[in-house]
């Protein structure tokens, strides 16, 4: 199968090129290698595609361009059988301070992708979307049916790329699905996420910072498992036109997170508060029933095996990684 990541080079586009790779898909990705943090952290992301695309049957091409161009975006999507599209500027503080560049590459891009694809014929756009569209809950954990009214314009435009989606399977039968992610973590993470933070920090001695009073929960995602959702939506329709949250078993709050993590390091550390950042979701819970009974999607991981799991592949890469966090 001919599959196109956008944002390959990020974290999560990063772990599904090579994923596809290693189930021997030829794999085009198209990123601009946007500065948002560390760009090394992007080159080291795809050295590992050449390196696994050495050792396997399918293609690899590396494209740095951007996702509104229409021009780059015809090229790429023409030589496509599926399109995964997780190219964004991901991040919840940046929407706020930069709202309009932020619509621009996750709507406008977008937009650019749905309609280079709809004339392509793709057999497939997954989509990453998030769980910052649904904002305020009214109850939890949220089922994919829970009103939407996002808290910051990075939820906003997560929301507008699902109904656009929607839209064109509607109108021109193009196959769409997007998938809400509830915060991600895994090897090669964006390091400016409280886990890697949280991590950098314990093995330098420094005690975790929670912004806020730590009761804020999350669920926090294996990356595996959003490959393994993405995996099965290459050859499964079930779920066309609609969306699917992707989230994990386990919901803690910040504060267990950061004694989790702590514990499994220097358990002595305390642990520091500073005052909570704006737009941040205060609780973000999801029902994964919906993808369980489409998909047959299971998250494979409690909190604390997937920390230990992050933890040692910090340990192992901790020489080019953690620079990259502590600059961040
Ligand atoms: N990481 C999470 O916890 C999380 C949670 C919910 C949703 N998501 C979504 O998942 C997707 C991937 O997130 P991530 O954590 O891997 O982020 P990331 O920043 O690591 O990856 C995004 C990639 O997109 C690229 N990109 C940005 N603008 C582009 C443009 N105009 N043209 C081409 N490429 C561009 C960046 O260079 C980057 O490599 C995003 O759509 C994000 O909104 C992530």
């Amino acid at each position: 199968m001919r599959i196109l990541v956008t944002g390959g080079a990020g974290f999560i586009g990063g772990h599904l090129a090579a994923a596809f790779l290693r189930d021997g898909h030829d794999v085009t990705v198209l990123d601009n290698l946007e500065p948002f943090y560390d760009v090394r952290l992007k080159e080291h992301t795809l050295d590992v595609h050449r390196e696994v695309a050495s050792e396997r049957a399918g293609s690899y091409t590396f494209r740095d361009g951007d996702v509104r161009d229409p021009e780059t975006v015809r090229e790429v999507v023409a030589d496509a059988d599926i399109v995964v599209h997780q190219a964004a500027q991901a991040g919840v503080r940046t929407s706020v301070a930069e709202p309009r560049k932020v619509t621009d590459i996750n709507v406008g891009g977008t937009v650019t992708l749905l309609d280079a694809a709809k004339d392509a014929d793709v057999d497939r756009v997954i989509l990453a979307s998030s769980s910052s569209v649904y904002g305020k809950p009214e109850s939890l954990p949220y089922e994919e049916d829970h009103p939407t009214e996002p808290v910051s314009p990075y939820g906003v435009t997560k929301l507008a790329q699902e109904h656009m989606a929607r839209v064109y399977t509607e109108l021109h039968g193009l196959p769409t699905v997007a998938l809400r992610y509830f915060t991600v973590y895994g090897p090669r993470m964006r390091p400016n996420m409280a886990i890697s933070n949280f991590v950098s920090r314990c093995f330098n001695g420094e005690p975790p910072v929670i912004y806020g009073d730590g009761q804020q929960t999350r669920d926090f995602t294996y990356v595996d498992d959003v490959v393994d959702a993405n995996r099965t939506l290459l050859t499964d329709g079930s779920v066309d036109g609609d969306v699917v949250n992707i989230g994990s078993s386990d919901n803690i709050s910040i504060q267990e997170l950061a004694e989790v993590v702590r514990d499994q390091i220097v358990p002595e550390l305390a642990i520091e508060y500073e005052s909570a950042r704006e737009a941040d979701a205060e609780h973000t819970h999801a029902s994964v029933e919906k993808a369980n009974e489409t998909i047959g999607y299971e998250p494979s991981r409690t909190i604390t095996e997937g920390v230990g799991e992050f933890i040692e592949w910090y340990e192992a890469n901790r020489e080019w990684y953690e620079p990259l966090v502590r600059s961040s």
